[in-house]
């Protein structure tokens, strides 16, 4: 007979209040056979049995039909190993499912004897749901950047086709219509003409924007360093890129980041009057973090409408685009320039 005054007694009677009183993990034992013997308060909220309707069963009424045989391979291998781990579907009570996550623990006596196991279920249902919420959110994100960028190609080679080689023909025929006019005429012709290589350029620009940045191929650091090499110095901006990531994002965020910076370049140049300009990389958060600072002359932040971007198109795409891949975006201007920040999540 136990002595119920001892202190080994006071403390085992504890533990056992407290394995009784754990809610949220299922915590009870089997016999060697697999039939319940003890039962606590979380077994009873996760699968809806009270302790007096499943003590003595067995604990494969918990097991989906299919996979009727898990029950009894699941103690053979805990027998042996000591211990099994397992995610899978179960059942409640009431024919529900939820998803498990499931540790048997083999219990040997001093003498080496199988006195049972001990047998520890969390409900993982939410956490997997919101895994699974989280991956098709992915997916949808990589599809619509994807068909962003393939539109995107498809314009470039309309306006490149199209649009460029007519005004490249129109400019040939207004030099050669030039040669041939009278002096009056011909300085007019030669007007119009420059007006035309102005267009001829622009849409030059344009293709180069809208061309897919070939992240693929190089990578987004590269990408981004030769398009920042390329369209800035052109344009007197001196541009530093420090690139501090510990891992290449996947192509997805690294295509958004890039189209984020390369419209807030767009701006630095079309509105700052900036003779610097500062893009810092760097991981931060499980994602990446992006700054780009230039010196230029700012703007008041708080007076834009945000509401119809009708007149301000690029500033709300930026946001746009972040907060659809599950990150943020800031802008701050003063006298001394303006920052445009972003952060994305990346997965690997
Ligand atoms: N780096 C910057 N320096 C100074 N002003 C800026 C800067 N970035 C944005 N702005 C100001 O914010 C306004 C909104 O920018 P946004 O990119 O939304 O529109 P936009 O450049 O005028 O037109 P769009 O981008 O649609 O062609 C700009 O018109 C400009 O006044
Ligand atoms: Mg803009």
């Amino acid at each position: 007979m136990t002595d119920r005054s001892t202190p080994e007694h006071a403390s085992e009677e504890h533990f056992r209040l407290l394995v009784q009183s754990v809610i949220d993990y299922a915590i009870f034992m089997l016999d060697p056979q697999g039939r319940i013997t003890t039962w606590n308060i979380g077994a009873e909220r996760i699968k809806g049995y009270s302790a007096d309707e499943i003590i003595g069963k067995h604990f494969s009424i918990f097991y989906p039909p299919e996979d009727a045989d898990k029950p009894a391979r699941e103690l053979e291998v805990a027998a042996v190993d000591g211990r099994l781990e397992d995610e899978g579907w179960r059942l409640r009570k009431d024919g529900t499912r939820f998803w498990a996550n499931v540790v048997i623990t083999a219990l040997y006596d001093s003498s080496g004897e199988l006195r049972g196991f001990g047998k520890v279920t969390r409900d993982l249902t939410e956490r997997r749901n919101a895994e699974l919420r989280l991956s098709e959110r992915r997916r949808l994100l990589s599809h619509l950047v994807e068909a962003q960028e393939i539109e995107r190609r498809r314009i470039a080679w309309d306006v490149h086709d199209d649009s460029l080689q007519s005004m490249i023909a129109l400019g040939m025929r207004l030099q050669l219509l030039a040669d041939e006019l009278p002096p009056k005429y011909a300085s007019v012709a030669r007007e119009l003409d420059e007006a035309v290589n102005g267009t001829v350029n622009r849409l030059r620009d344009l293709v180069f924007r809208l061309r897919p940045p070939g992240i693929d191929q190089r990578g987004l650091v590269e990408a981004l360093s030769s398009y920042a090499g390329v369209v800035l110095p052109r344009r007197g901006l001196d541009v530093t890129l420090r690139p501090e990531l510990d891992h290449e994002p996947e192509p997805e965020t690294a295509t958004t980041i890039f189209r984020i910076c390369q419209e807030a370049l767009t701006n630095v140049l079309k509105h700052a009057n900036a003779k610097a300009v500062h893009i810092d990389l760097s991981t931060m958060d499980e994602g990446v973090r992006v700054r780009i600072t230039d010196d230029g002359t700012g703007f008041a932040v708080t007076t834009l409408d945000w509401s119809s971007g009708r007149d301000h198109f690029g500033l709300i795409e930026m946001r746009e685009r972040a907060e659809t891949a599950g990150g943020w975006w800031t802008i701050s201007s003063g006298e001394t320039g303006t920052t445009v920040e972003f952060w994305l999540p990346t997965t690997g």
